[in-house]
């Protein structure tokens, strides 16, 4: 059984940024489904799991049974995604990235502000649904990509620290059709702090 992690705040603690009733559909409704249907997926096929976790299942993909394979990207990135959408967001989230996660940022981008910017160009660029990601390799080297769909970087050995959920779900109760406003406010809740954490964590998958 792979699980959705417990939201640690309250639905409406994103507020203004993200709507109480978009969290409550979103983590309520869309990521209970994701959790739902990958576990259906993956029922009677323990020998496949065992011993792993969610982003390894992932990446070792190849070695699932054709018949669950597509459910198991789908439902099994559609948990991993939203546990990491939802564990960077954070009603007091800190607001700028220290130590080595900065020195790799400014490495990388030049600056924070470059990164936001260009993770936001990222995430206005997907045509239809699917996910920007701020990830990192077994280097501990940063790069943005982009997924469509619920497809996981994990698949690509790719550790991602930052997700910005870019489908219409995540957005579209408040902001209708204006995705670049979202993307620019997610700023405001998106935790540092956490985002550290996950940079210095080893590479595990
Ligand atoms: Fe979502």
């Amino acid at each position: 059984m792979y699980k959705r992690i417990e939201l640690p705040y309250d639905f409406n603690s994103l507020e203004p940024y993200i709507d109480e009733a978009t969290m409550r559909t979103h983590y309520g409704k869309h990521h209970l489904a994701y959790e739902t249907n990958l576990n259906k997926a993956l029922e009677n096929n323990e020998e496949y799991t065992k011993g792993k976790t969610l982003e390894q299942l992932l990446k070792n993909i190849d070695e699932l049974p054709e018949g669950i394979k597509t459910a198991v990207v789908n439902n099994g990135g559609g948990v991993s995604n939203h546990n990491l959408y939802f564990s960077i967001l954070s009603p007091n989230a800190k607001k700028t990235p220290e130590g080595k996660l900065l020195e790799a940022i400014n490495k990388t981008f030049g600056s924070v502000d470059n990164l936001k910017e260009e993770l936001n160009n990222a995430s206005i660029s997907i045509f239809g649904s699917g996910f920007a990601f701020l990830v990192k390799d077994k280097e501990g080297n940063l790069s943005i990509v982009k997924r469509p769909n619920q497809n996981s970087p994990a698949m690509d050995g790719l550790v991602p620290v930052i997700a910005v959920d870019v489908w219409e779900h995540a957005y579209y109760l408040n902001y209708k059709n204006l995705r670049a406003d979202y993307v620019k406010n997610i700023w405001n809740v998106i935790d540092w702090g956490k985002v550290e954490e996950l940079y210095e964590e080893d590479y595990n998958i």
